[in-house]
């Protein structure tokens, strides 16, 4: 109901979705021709993007302000189930030269946009299970990282998206937070790129 309510006045995840909708569809369509399972070759390189992806953000989800303001933040971390999975396949973990992009602190709107596209990447991860089905791999070995929530991934995501519609921004800081999202789903491009070239 509350929720319903939320989604009724166009809130700011609304605005989230609508505004990186168009940079979803292309990375989702990048991702897709790469054929990332078509065998655990190409899933590895799959992996290493998750790898590379969730290490850049990792700190984020350990940040005490931003803890302080969306629920279960630290629960949310996935980096340790993607490390489970290079482990199930019996992988190398990628050892990229940079520092992870977010370190001790982060601008808090610019970090809710970033999370958004790390969390929503979650969502759409039951889809992706299907896929890696088909080579032999489950939430169990391998695809750890892209479970669901025990309560379900719809009321994982809704007390996510609440939260984010219940945060006290301004128009700047909303302004910062749309760029935080652009921003990532440009770096997941990068990545992916990166990975599968
Ligand atoms: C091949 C790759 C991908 C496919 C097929 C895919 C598919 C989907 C699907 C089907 C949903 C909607 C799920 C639902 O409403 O129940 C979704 C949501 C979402 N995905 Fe992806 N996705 C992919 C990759 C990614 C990646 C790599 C990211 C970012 C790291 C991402 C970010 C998001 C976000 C932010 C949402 C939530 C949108 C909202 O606000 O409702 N996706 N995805």
């Amino acid at each position: 109901m509350e929720i319903e309510d939320v989604r009724g006045r166009e809130g700011r995840w609304q605005r989230l979705r609508a505004s990186t909708h168009e940079a979803h569809e292309q990375l989702d369509k990048a991702i897709m021709a790469s054929e990332p399972f078509a065998d655990r070759d190409r899933y590895g390189c799959f992996l290493r993007m998750q790898y590379i992806l969730h290490r850049d953000v990792d700190a984020l989800y350990l940040d005490p302000v931003l803890g302080g303001l969306l629920p279960d933040l630290a629960d949310r971390r996935r980096l340790g189930l993607i490390e489970k999975d290079f482990e199930d396949l019996g992988l190398a973990l990628p050892s990229p030269e940079k520092a992870p992009l977010f370190g001790a602190s982060a601008d808090v709107p610019r970090a809710a946009g970033w999370l958004y596209v790390v969390e929503g990447s979650n969502l759409g991860a039951a889809f992706l299970l299907k896929g890696v089905a088909k080579i032999g791999l489950s939430e169990n070995n391998g695809a750890r990282h892209l479970a669901g929530h025990p309560d379900g991934r719809g009321l994982h995501w809704r007390r996510f998206t609440a939260a984010i519609d219940g945060l006290e921004f301004g128009e700047v800081e909303d302004e910062r937070m749309l760029q935080g999202a652009d921003e990532a789903f440009a770096r997941v491009r990068e990545i992916a790129q990166e990975v599968f070239a």
